[in-house]
């Protein structure tokens, strides 16, 4: 029986402003999943947090999109909303924009990244939670982790990982998707994603005649475009991904390696800004200044027998100190532009945002020239 890695999150209320998640909230969550655990829904569950998002990270055998788990996953965003509430923290609810829960979690307004694999005699899996930014954040780190040979080793040394990976990539205007497969295509694999904010890496497969089966994921990256849910610009979809590693894939340390480089994303400030990704422990993941800079958290599991185990914080750690203190560098050089673009997002971008309203007030008082 395959197991199957369940991260959904949702925003349902910020602790200040939208800087991070109350502990009651994560204490409402933890409830919950606990009494799912008991009543046999999920096997286990970690209830983590980046910024204002609530991250409910699940294991279970019941398969990606289970009714079971999805309702789960939106009741107890629904009680955490009404602690929220209670509390009056800011933005209470943000996320859940339907009235009723209707089979998925799926275009209901949480973001969520599932994962089915039948489980090998060991299973490290990485969970990274973003905040403050887009779901095309992913597509540098994801690359260079399986089709880059100057970040992953692997690609040239293990026999095991020489044949490359496939990329299945969304185009998140048109709804539509391509696989990819690297190394041999992988100019056209960058052609596409380098455009982050219409192309994102869905998920990554192994090749046939591997050591782990063609047809189950390897990475898999929440793709869920809020704006598209609400129709106008109700917060960043801010994503979160789950990427296997070891025996044939890329080691624990090539899947870190890429967010040593606090990479340019959009989000930050009223999801309107590029600035860089700061990688950060769970403690450290408050967006503040300027409601930022994005953060990115990564949580290591070894799955057993679809459960969890203790989480280790894996940006808790003095190795990416240098790469925090560059991202405040980056920050700084980037925030000195204040309204001027390539520090706030181009016009095409701004369409979903609040921008739109500024402009229909004056649009009376453009003159031909
Ligand atoms: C970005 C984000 C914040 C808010 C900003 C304004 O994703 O959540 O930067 O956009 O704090 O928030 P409101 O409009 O709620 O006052
Ligand atoms: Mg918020
Ligand atoms: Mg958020």
């Amino acid at each position: 029986m395959k197991t199957t890695v369940s991260v959904i999150k949702a925003d349902v209320g910020g602790w200040p402003g939208h800087a991070t998640v109350h502990p009651e909230l994560m204490r409402t969550a933890e409830e919950n999943l606990k009494k799912a655990v008991a009543a046999g829904v999920i096997k286990d569950f970690h209830v983590s947090h980046v910024g204002d998002d609530l991250e409910l990270i699940m294991t279970h055998t019941k398969g990606e999109d289970s009714t079971e788990v999805h309702k789960l996953a939106w009741e107890t965003f629904q009680k955490a909303a009404d602690k929220a509430k209670e509390l009056k923290l800011y933005g209470a609810g943000q996320d859940l924009l339907a009235d009723a829960f209707s089979g998925n979690v799926k275009g209901l307004g949480p973001g969520s990244a599932e994962m089915a694999f039948t489980e090998r005699k060991s299973d490290p899996v990485v969970v990274f939670m973003m905040d403050k930014t887009e779901p095309g954040a992913f597509n540098l780190p994801i690359f260079r982790i399986f089709a880059d040979p100057f970040n992953t080793a692997g690609l040239v040394i293990d026999p095991s990982a020489h044949q490359g990976f496939v990329f299945e990539i969304w185009d998140i205007m048109e709804d539509k998707k391509v696989f990819l497969s690297a190394p041999e295509e992988m100019y056209d694999i960058l052609a596409l994603i380098g455009a982050k904010e219409r192309y994102v890496i869905k998920r990554v497969y192994p090749k046939e005649g591997g050591p782990l089966p063609a047809d189950e994921p390897v990475a898999v990256i929440s793709t869920d475009k809020l704006y598209h849910v609400a129709g106008k610009y109700v917060g960043k979809d801010d994503p979160v991904a789950v990427v296997r590693a070891q025996s044939g894939l890329p080691a624990l340390g090539e899947v870190l390696e890429p967010f040593a480089f606090p990479h340019l994303v959009s989000g930050w400030m009223r999801g309107s800004h590029n600035g860089p990704i700061m990688p950060v422990s769970v403690k450290d993941a408050r967006c503040t200044r300027f409601d930022g800079p994005p953060r990115v958290a990564a949580l290591g599991f070894q799955v057993a027998n679809a459960t969890l185990g203790m989480p280790v914080d894996l940006f808790d750690d003095p190795a990416f100190d240098r790469t925090r203190q560059q991202a405040e560098e980056i920050a700084d050089y980037m925030r000195r532009h204040g309204p001027f673009e390539p520090h706030r997002l181009p016009m095409a971008d701004m369409e979903y945002t609040t921008l739109p309203g500024v402009l229909e007030r004056l649009k009376d008082r453009f003159e031909k020239v």
